[in-house]
C-alpha cells in the first residue's frame, strides 16, 4: 500500500499525486477530488476524462527522485527470477543508489523477509530513504545505520507498509556484517571484490548471488573472482526489450530501444561441509529358518 494516487488522462499522460489532494486539473479540465475513490473514471470541467487508479510500486519508481541511474525493470525481473528470490528470505544489496531494486526486492521477500542495502555515499542513502517511505519500506523517521544527522521531516505513514529494509552506510568491499544471508545482489562498480565476503557471508545450502555490471570486462572480472572462490552454477546474460507497436496498419517493433543496459551474472555458493562415502554393509537377514 503507497500513500501516493494516480491519475491516467485520457491521452495516457500520468500524474503521480499525493494522498488527500482536494482537486487535479490539467490542460483537459479540473476535477474535484474530495471523497472520490480510486477506481473511477472522473469527468473533468471540460469533459476530459481522468482514470483515478492506485499507483503500482513500477508507477512510483518510475516518478521517483534518482540519485544514480536505476537498475530498470527487465533486469530487475532478471534478477529475482534467476536467484528464485522468494518470500520470507533475507536479502542482502549493495549499493541501494536510488533504491528501485531494494524497491522490487522488499516487495519480492515480502514482510516476512528482510532486505539490507548497504550504500557508501550517505547523500544517496538519503534520498533513497524518501523513495523507501513513499512505498512504506521503511518506518517513518527510521534511522540510516552509519549517519547521525537524521532530519526529523514528517512523512505520511503508509498503511500496511512492509516496513523490511534495513539502510546501511558502509563500503560493502570492507565487511558484510550479516551472516546466513540467502541472496546478495550487487549493482556496484567493482563487484568483484565482495565475492570473498559473499562466500562467507552467504547460506551454505541455498546462498546465491547477483552481479549486475554495464561493461563485457566487468562482467568477466566478477565470473573469474566467482570462480577462484568456487561458486557453482555460474550463468551470465543480457536482457534485451523490445517494444512491438500495434496499430491499424500493422505491427512491427517500435524505431527506438534501449539497446543496453547490462550484464547479469548469478551463481550460487559452493557448500563446505564435506561427507565421505560410507559403504553400505550388506543387509542382514532376518528371516527365521521354517520348523517342518
Ligand atoms: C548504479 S548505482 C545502484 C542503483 C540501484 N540499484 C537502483 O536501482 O537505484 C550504484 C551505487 O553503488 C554505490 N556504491 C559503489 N560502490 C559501493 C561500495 N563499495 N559499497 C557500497 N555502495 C557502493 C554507489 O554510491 C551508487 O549509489
Amino acid at each position: 500500500m503507497v500513500n501516493k494516487e494516480l491519475i491516467i488522462d485520457d491521452r495516457g499522460k500520468k500524474y503521480l499525486l499525493n494522498k488527500n489532494l482536494d482537486n487535479f486539473g490539467n490542460d483537459l479540465g479540473v476535477v474535484d477530488l474530495v471523497g472520490k475513490e480510486e477506481g473511477s473514471i472522473l469527468i473533468t470541467n471540460k469533459g476530459g476524462e481522468f482514470y483515478f487508479v492506485t499507483p503500482t510500486i513500477h508507477d512510483i519508481i518510475k516518478k521517483m527522485k534518482r540519485s544514480v541511474t536505476t537498475l530498470l525493470p527487465k533486469d530487475i525481473g532478471l534478477i529475482i527470477a534467476e536467484c528464485g528470490i522468494e518470500n520470507g528470505e533475507t536479502v542482502v544489496e549493495a549499493g541501494t543508489g536510488s533504491a528501485a531494486l531494494t524497491i522490487y526486492l522488499a516487495n519480492a521477500v515480502g514482510k516476512e523477509g528482510k532486505i539490507i542495502t548497504y550504500e557508501k555515499r550517505p547523500e544517496f542513502a538519503k534520498i533513497a530513504r524518501k523513495n523507501l517511505e513513499i512505498v512504506g519500506a521503511v518506518r517513518q523517521n527510521q534511522k540510516i545505520i552509519g549517519i547521525d544527522d537524521e532530519n526529523e521531516e514528517e512523512i505520511e505513514i503508509v498503511e500496511n507498509g512492509l516496513y523490511n529494509v534495513t539502510q546501511k552506510i558502509g563500503d560493502i568491499t570492507e565487511k558484510i556484517e550479516e551472516e546466513n544471508i540467502d541472496v546478495l545482489v550487487l549493482d556496484m562498480p567493482d563487484p568483484w571484490n565482495v565475492v570473498e565476503h559473499a562466500k562467507k557471508s552467504l547460506n551454505k545450502a541455498k546462498g546465491r548471488i547477483a552481479i549486475y555490471v554495464p561493461y563485457v570486462e566487468q562482467a568477466k572480472k566478477g565470473v573469474e573472482a566467482l570462480k577462484e572462490h568456487g561458486f557453482l552454477d555460474i550463468r551470465t546474460v543480457e536482457c534485451i526489450v523490445r517494444d512491438i507497436e500495434i496499430s491499424e496498419k500493422g505491427v512491427r517493433p517500435s524505431t527506438r530501444m534501449i539497446g543496453h543496459t547490462g550484464y547479469i551474472t548469478t551463481a550460487r555458493v559452493c557448500p563446505e561441509k564435506v561427507v565421505e562415502y560410507v559403504p553400505k554393509k550388506p543387509k542382514e537377514t532376518t528371516e527365521q529358518p521354517e520348523e517342518n
